[in-house]
């Protein structure tokens, strides 16, 4: 079935969205249809701008939130912003204002949301229908915002741990990403009795694959690098994800801020134009990512027009929006960018909001579910600790050490044993995630979990120092990455992460990655020394890993008695009690294979296999049990 037949209740309704959005263009001038297809960021344009210029939708890079980071903060940014846009008189036409995050684990930007493991972790999962749920309870909670469109999902399929990003990637196997492809875009778009989406807005958000396309297979694990890849390739590994997707409905996509083969995606008329709108019959729109236009030429005006002639309909130019307004104006003028690119783009975009019900919705105040209670509720937490329950993964259990006895006496340790923040990982609150349990409302740390099952269990914050067999029976010791979002976590030599590109400055400020190896021991040395003491005093260790990726962890798992998989859990640590006690037994499996040793190098030949071709340790679908 087509993304057409989807998108729409009924070929009546679809044809009489096709004449609202005819009349609609026919009334636009160049500057409102190009004001349709701008997207600033929150912090860089007021109400009275966005109807002066316009505006179809605006957005919130991670982190960026109004007031006290409430829903109902959320609520009244967005009911004057949509007010703004709805206002009518000779100058301006009343088109719903769009507004997009990033909730891509949870509505994380948000203070109190329920936050649930990010995709990694849900990728151990292997459960379609729980991803559906865990859509559902996100649509509810961006909902209750006011919020009508998130930037999610992310189908990446991440071959290379180097990458920061890889934790947003179910999966290296393009096949079991697929399998949760359709059922995340149904979970968040909403599916009515299995017939078809709901309209997004009535218990539905609008979803977004991003990023198209390759993002995950980039030479060794550069963020924002280079897929080197012969077409068939490309679509076996990366474009196969999209196309449950779209037969779900999805109703945009996000360019990549990669290239193939040297081009950069964001210009590439033929991965965009040709292979998903033409080919894929993507109906919707297709927006660009942040600044994801500045390095395609040396003028801004001409890089807009790149894009724009390569097919993106939507630009997000968080603070450069003024000049891509009039970038693009003089090059439709000049005759660069021919007007039917621009009525496809405004046509696109127009049918999204209309098939999303945007135009029959009351301002966000007014509308059911926004500053709902169900807000980071006990329901929803529930559906979250079940995620979690599912995605820890078991990698090793060395004379039964796991299940833990809710008697026994346990030392509770490690860097991130009481740290919300670090579970939760990146685009938690702030871009990069927080650390710490200041920030991070609601929810439980893995301490606080193991503390409200096992009344002699014990948390110390110096590594157990001087703790002795006589007063533990066993050491329960969480280690593991800090938070960190995109190029920021990637693993290879120093230097600057994006100078001068996305929210990342250039010169002396240039941020770094996160490391030049996934050796944990040389990240964090601490850890080792933490689990190697323990267990040299006769106590012995269960190993609770958090972390984004797989990393090369020899040295701990050796001295382990028993080592979990946790990955990103998100706010629902409790999740790790259920399990770590025995209440229910571990059923994750790795979603990707872990590496024995760093990968080195960039060698092409490399080039999508997996774990950046390093040996590996335990391959893809690996997981012990209890019982
Ligand atoms: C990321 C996107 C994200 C956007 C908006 C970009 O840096 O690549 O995934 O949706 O920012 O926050």
């Amino acid at each position: 079935m087509t993304a057409t037949a989807h998108l729409q209740a009924g070929p009546a309704r679809a044809s009489e969205i096709e004449a609202r959005i005819g009349e609609l263009l026919a009334r636009m001038s160049l500057d409102q249809k190009i004001g349709q297809m701008t997207q600033p960021e929150r912090a860089h344009i007021s109400p009275a701008e966005v109807k002066a210029y316009h505006i179809g939708s605006v957005l919130s890079g991670g982190g960026s939130c109004p007031g006290d980071n409430r829903p109902a903060d959320w609520v009244a940014m967005n009911d004057a912003y949509w007010a703004a846009s709805m206002e009518e008189d000779e100058d301006h036409l009343a088109i719903p204002l769009l507004y997009g995050v990033d909730a891509i684990h949870g509505n994380g930007n948000v203070r109190g949301a329920t936050i649930f493991p990010h995709n990694i972790g849900l990728g151990a999962m292997r459960d379609p229908d729980l991803i559906e749920r865990i859509g559902r309870v996100t649509a509810r909670e961006v909902l209750a915002t006011g919020v009508d469109w998130t930037f999610a999902p992310t189908l990446a399929v991440a071959r290379d741990p180097r990458w920061g990003r890889t934790y947003e990637s179910y999966s290296e196997d393009p096949a079991l990403v697929a399998e949760y492809a359709d059922r995340i875009v149904r979970g968040l778009q909403g599916a009515r009795n299995g017939t078809g989406p709901d309209r997004p807005g009535r218990g539905g958000v609008i979803a977004c694959a991003k990023h198209w396309v390759g993002d995950g297979g980039t030479l060794a694990g550069v963020d924002q690098g280079d897929t080197v890849a012969a077409e068939e390739e490309l679509r076996r590994l990366h474009i196969a994800p999209y196309l449950p997707a779209l037969d779900a409905g999805v109703l945009t996509v996000m360019v990549s801020l990669s290239s193939w083969n040297g081009e950069k995606c964001h210009a590439h008329r033929y991965l965009i134009q040709e292979v998903l709108k033409r080919e894929l019959g993507l109906r919707g729109f297709v927006v660009s990512d942040w600044n994801g236009i500045d390095p395609l030429a040396e003028d801004y005006a001409e890089a807009a027009a790149m894009a724009v002639n390569a097919g993106i309909d939507m630009f997000m130019v968080p603070e450069t929006w003024r000049d891509f307004i009039g970038g693009l104006k003089q090059r439709v003028e000049w005759g660069v960018v021919p007007m039917q690119r621009i009525d496809d783009a405004v046509t696109r975009i127009l049918r999204v909001k209309f098939a999303a019900g945007l135009f029959d919705r009351p301002r966000p105040w007014a509308r059911r579910g926004a500053n709902g209670s169900s807000f980071g509720s006990r329901e929803h937490r529930e559906v979250a600790r079940e995620a979690v329950r599912k995605s820890l993964v078991l990698l090793k259990n060395e004379a039964g050490t796991l299940p833990l006895d809710r008697d026994a006496r346990i030392l509770v340790t490690g860097r991130n044993a009481h740290d919300r923040g670090a579970q939760c990982g990146g685009f938690t609150v702030e871009w990069q995630g927080v650390s710490g349990n200041d920030a991070i409302q609601g929810g439980t740390s893995v301490w606080e979990g193991i503390q409200a099952r096992a009344p002699r269990a014990e948390h110390r914050t110096d590594g157990g120092a001087d703790a002795s067999p006589d007063d533990f029976d066993v050491a329960v010791v969480v280690i593991g990455e800090r938070p960190y979002a995109e190029g920021l976590g990637d693993i290879r030599e120093p230097g600057p992460v994006r100078p001068g590109a996305n929210h990342v400055p250039a010169g002396p400020g240039a941020l770094q990655p996160y490391g030049n190896t996934l050796e944990l021991s040389a990240l964090h040395p601490e850890d080792v020394a933490t689990i190697q003491a323990l267990s040299g005093r006769g106590i012995p260790v269960v190993t609770v890993l958090v972390s984004g990726r797989p990393l090369v962890v020899n040295p701990e798992l050796a001295a382990s008695a028993a080592f979990v998989a946790a990955w990103l859990p998100g706010s629902e640590g409790a999740g790790l009690a259920d399990v770590l006690f025995g209440d229910h037994d571990f059923q994750g499996r790795l979603p990707r294979s872990w590496p024995a040793e760093m990968p080195s190098g960039e060698d092409p030949r490399r080039n999508g296999s997996v774990a950046g071709g390093a040996s590996i340790l335990f391959p893809i679908g690996h997981g012990l049990r209890t019982r």
